[in-house]
């Protein structure tokens, strides 16, 4: 049931290599080339080192690739989009700003305006379960508020594309479903175009319209999956036949390719 745009995002043969302070050179991604279609919500799924985040950042323009490249909207990606949304693994907020103030600062970076960004602030503040803590400040939220304060900041200005680097991963159980629910609607409501990295196979089947399973470092790219169930879908289907052969074919090829 994709019903894929135009591309908005190229990325052709993607390597990546860090060295590291003891002068060892470390292949991180390999030959990955991925394709988004506005509109898509794309999953990665990996082991843990497979280069996922670099992927992301390689994306975002924040790490430049050590070959390959990644055409956006028709351009080539040589440094930091603003066009793009951004939620890191964990959250990176400022400690000296409100709730609102902090979702609001892309607002104020790229010099939007902020009455109506100040409203739809509440708006997606009250679709994460925050209303209430607009004007707390960052110590006094839990890890999973912060993290959710972090989504919704990355949402506020509207991005082209959104990169969701585990957004969920400090969230407990419950909240994580109720997050997946809330993430499925307002791509649902903007039709935004979502590449979300996760560790959940479940998540990863329940949101996507594709999900790319990668192999252990150097990462590559091991099989992609276009997942059909029509959406909204809610977590009944995740007890299906048909939801369970996808994870399960997933749990197989990246047990295989942990093993190895
Ligand atoms: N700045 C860096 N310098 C050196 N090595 C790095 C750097 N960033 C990442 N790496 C290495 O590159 C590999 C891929 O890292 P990356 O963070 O992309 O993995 P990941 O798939 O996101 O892992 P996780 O699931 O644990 O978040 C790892 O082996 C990591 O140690
Ligand atoms: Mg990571």
């Amino acid at each position: 049931m994709s019903e894929a745009g135009p591309l908005l995002l190229d990325a052709r043969g993607l390597r990546k290599q860090y060295d590291t302070r003891e002068g060892a050179r470390i292949t991180a991604l390999e030959e990955v080339s991925v394709s988004l279609a506005d509109g898509e919500f794309v999953s990665v799924v990996g082991p843990s080192g497979c280069g996922k985040s670099t992927m992301m950042k390689l994306i975002a323009g924040i790490v430049k690739p050590s070959a390959g490249e990644i055409i956006y909207r028709g351009q080539v990606v040589t440094r930091a989009q603003r066009g793009m949304g951004v939620v890191f693994q964990s959250p990176v907020l400022l400690p000296w700003l409100t709730v609102l103030e902090n979702v609001l600062v892309p607002i104020r970076v790229l010099r939007m305006d902020r009455a109506p960004a100040s409203a739809r602030a509440r708006e997606l503040l009250e679709l994460v379960g925050l209303t209430g803590f607009e004007s707390k400040y960052p110590s006094e939220l839990s890890g999973g508020m912060q993290q959710r304060v972090g989504i919704v900041r990355s949402l506020i200005h509207d991005p082209g594309l959104l990169l969701m680097d585990e957004p969920f991963g400090a969230l407990d159980a419950l909240t994580r479903e109720r997050m997946s629910l809330a993430l499925q609607r307002i791509w649902l409501a903007n039709r935004k175009t979502v590449f979300f990295i996760t560790h959940s196979i479940l998540e990863a089947v329940f949101l996507s319209d594709r999900v790319i399973v990668m192999s252990a470092r150097p990462g590559r790219i091991l099989q992609e999956f276009t997942i059909p169930f029509p959406r909204p879908r809610d977590f009944d289907l995740t007890s299906t036949a048909e939801f369970g052969d996808f994870a399960r074919e997933i749990r197989h090829l990246l047990g295989a390719s942990v093993d190895v």
